[in-house]
C-alpha cells in the first residue's frame, strides 16, 4: 500500500484525542480506525473532512456514527468473519474460568496461599451438560454455541430479532425463545449481539433480576449492552454468581468496584487477539482499502 498511499501510523498505539482524529479525517483519503477511535458525528461533520473511507479494524462499528459518515458521503467497511472463532474461544474462556474460579485458583497458588489438596477446596460449577443462552445469533454467537455443544454436551437456546433456519443452523439443535424466557432458563448467558441505542443497557438490574442465582453473564460483545453498575450491584448481591468480562463501558476505564469482586473475570477486550485472526482482520481491511484505490465495489461495505 506504501506505493499507492502516504501513510501515516499511530505508531504508539495511543489513544487518538478528537483533535488528531480531526487532523487525520482532514488530510486522509482513507482512515484504518479500530474500536478506540471515536469517530463523532461532530468530527464527521466537520467542514475540513476529507476522508472518503473509513476501513475499520474490526468487525464492530459503534464508534463511528454511521449517519454523519453517511451525510459526509463516507464509506465504511469492517473485518467480518475473520475474527469468529476467536472471539467465541475467549467466550468459552470466560465460561470455564468463571464457573471454575481458574483466576482465583491461579492467583492462590502464584500467592504461595495453597495450603494443599482437600475435599472442599476451591468448589465450583461444572459447565458440561449444562444450558448456555446465547443473545444475539450472529456468526460469533453461532460459533461459541458449536463449540460448547459439541464440546461440552452444552443445551443451546439463543434469543435474536430473527429465528435462524434449520440451515443457518448448520445442524445445530438450538432452541429460539425470549430473552426472558432465556434469562429465566440458562446457567450461561452470553451476549453476541451489536452495540446499538436498542442493546443498550440491554442487561440492567431488571433483565439481571431474571436469571438464575447460579447462573454467570459473559460479554464479549460491547461493554454498554451491559449496565456495569446494576451488574455490580447484582455480583454484590449474589443476584447472578458471576460475570467473565472481556468488553467494558468506558473500556480501558472499569467502573468503581468491578476490579474488587471476586466472582467476576477481567480480561482486556482481547476476543479477535489471536495473531492469526489479527494478521487476518488487516489483510480484510486492506482488501477494502485496495478495492477503494482501485475504485471497484468494497468487499466488506457496512454504509
Ligand atoms: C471487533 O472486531 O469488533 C473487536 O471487538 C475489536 O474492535
Amino acid at each position: 500500500m506504501a506505493d499507492v498511499f502516504e501513510l501515516r501510523i499511530n505508531d504508539d498505539n495511543h489513544v487518538m484525542s478528537p483533535a488528531e482524529l480531526a487532523d487525520a479525517l482532514a488530510w486522509a483519503d482513507v482512515l484504518c480506525p479500530t474500536v478506540t477511535d471515536s469517530l463523532t458525528g461532530e468530527l464527521l461533520s466537520a467542514p475540513t473532512v476529507n476522508a472518503k473511507l473509513l476501513a475499520n479494524f474490526g468487525v464492530g462499528f459503534n464508534h463511528i456514527d454511521m449517519a454523519a459518515a453517511s451525510r459526509a458521503g463516507i464509506a465504511v467497511t469492517n473485518t467480518p468473519g475473520v475474527l469468529t472463532d476467536a472471539t467465541a474461544e475467549i467466550a468459552l474462556t470466560l465460561m470455564l474460568i468463571s464457573a471454575r474460579r481458574a483466576g482465583e485458583g491461579e492467583r492462590l497458588v502464584r500467592s504461595g496461599q495453597w495450603h494443599g489438596w482437600h475435599p472442599t477446596h476451591m468448589l465450583s460449577t461444572q459447565v458440561t451438560g449444562k444450558t448456555l443462552g446465547i443473545v444475539g445469533m450472529g456468526r460469533i454467537g453461532l460459533a461459541l454455541a458449536k463449540q460448547a455443544h459439541y464440546g461440552l454436551g452444552m443445551s443451546i437456546v439463543y434469543s435474536s430479532r430473527v429465528e435462524r433456519s434449520e440451515q443457518e443452523l448448520q445442524g445445530l439443535p438450538a432452541k429460539h425463545c425470549t430473552l426472558d424466557e432465556l434469562l429465566a432458563a440458562c446457567d450461561f448467558v452470553s451476549l453476541h449481539c451489536p452495540s446499538t441505542p436498542q442493546t443498550r443497557h440491554l442487561i440492567n438490574s431488571d433483565t439481571l433480576s431474571k436469571m438464575k442465582p447460579t447462573a454467570l453473564l459473559i460479554n464479549t460483545a460491547r461493554g454498554d449492552v451491559v449496565n456495569e453498575r446494576d451488574l455490580i450491584a447484582a455480583l454484590r448481591q449474589g443476584v447472578i454468581a458471576g460475570a467473565g468480562l472481556d468488553v467494558y463501558e468506558a473500556e480501558p476505564k472499569l467502573s468503581k468496584g468491578l476490579s474488587d469482586l471476586p466472582n467476576v473475570v477481567l480480561l482486556p477486550h482481547m476476543g479477535s487477539g489471536t495473531t492469526q485472526t489479527r494478521v487476518a482482520m488487516g489483510e480484510c481491511a486492506l482488501a477494502n482499502i485496495r478495492a477503494f484505490a482501485e475504485n471497484r465495489p468494497l468487499p466488506n461495505q457496512v454504509s
